[in-house]
């Protein structure tokens, strides 16, 4: 019997902690099943799930994408996306395989403004990926655009990341409510992140989802993110990498 894939997406407005959680997410997995196949992917244009996974990027799948355009004499994106059947390959070939992880970037795309062109292809690949992995984490955009243009669809497990401001727990109420329609999710849940006074937690409000985690601000999670060190640099015990299990766990993932 086939085993169904589990694609978690994390999303959030931006600098809630989205790359952090996301890349404790793959830590784990690789922890709990080390004979699983796992991709990480940075769906963010603004990158960083590399530096958080120790991971040198050198094609992406917007250079992909551009390489296979220039076949494409209008670049329309249908064709293009029929030639990304095709592109498979190479696109196991960006695959950067760590030895416990695969890893796919999609890049920054310079064109003005739009990320919508990468975005299709991004929901292609998660479309045609999923099935070689067992786990797939998607660090996403920052924001509600990749779930509106539904390149979230397929995602089965979706983890919205705020800060515990009424500000923040607006926005992942947000995103639930479109979500909902748009994500085709078996769960959903929330994780509050940067408390700065625990003590707080009981007046932090989230509407309509389940919350996950409640994780402190630490310092040495920011020390070790300003000084470049990966995710596996820190310790068991840190707050990001207790929280993140614990949301693991409500989601029955490990
Ligand atoms: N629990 C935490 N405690 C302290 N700093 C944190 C925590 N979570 C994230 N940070 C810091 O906040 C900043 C943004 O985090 P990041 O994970 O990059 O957010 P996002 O991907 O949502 O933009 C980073 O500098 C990171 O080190
Ligand atoms: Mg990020």
């Amino acid at each position: 019997m086939e085993r169904q894939t589990k694609i978690l997406a994390v999303a959030g407005k931006g600098g809630v902690g989205k790359t952090s959680v996301s890349a404790a997410f793959v830590r784990l997995l690789t922890e709990s099943y080390p004979d699983a196949r796992i991709l990480a992917i940075d769906a963010d244009p603004a990158i960083g799930l590399s530096t958080a996974l120790g991971v040198e990027v050198k094609e992406t799948l917007d250079d992909i994408r551009k390489s296979i355009i220039t076949n494409v004499e209008s670049g329309e994106q249908k064709a293009a996306i029929e030639l990304l059947g095709e592109a498979r390959f190479r696109i196991f070939d960006t695959m950067v395989e760590q030895q416990k992880f695969s890893f796919l970037a999609i890049g920054r795309p310079e064109a003005a403004g739009c990320y919508c062109k990468v975005n299709a292809y991004l929901k292609e690949v998660i479309n045609l990926l999923s099935h070689d992995f067992d786990y797939v984490v998607i660090d996403g955009e920052a924001g509600i655009e990749q779930i509106n243009r539904r390149v979230m669809e397929k995602v089965t497990h979706l983890i919205l990341i705020s800060d515990p401001s009424v500000k923040g727990t607006r926005v992942i109420d947000t995103i639930k409510g479109v979500a909902d329609d748009l994500v085709m999710y078996e769960r959903c849940g929330a994780i509050i992140n940067r408390i700065e006074d625990m003590s707080m937690v009981p007046y932090i409000h989230v509407e309509g989802t389940e919350v996950l985690a409640y994780i402190g601000n630490d310092a040495k999670h920011q020390a070790n993110d300003i000084q470049g060190r990966t995710v596996f640099d820190l310790p068991e015990d840190a707050p990001v990498i207790v929280g993140a299990k614990e949301a693991l766990e409500k989601l029955d993932i490990i």
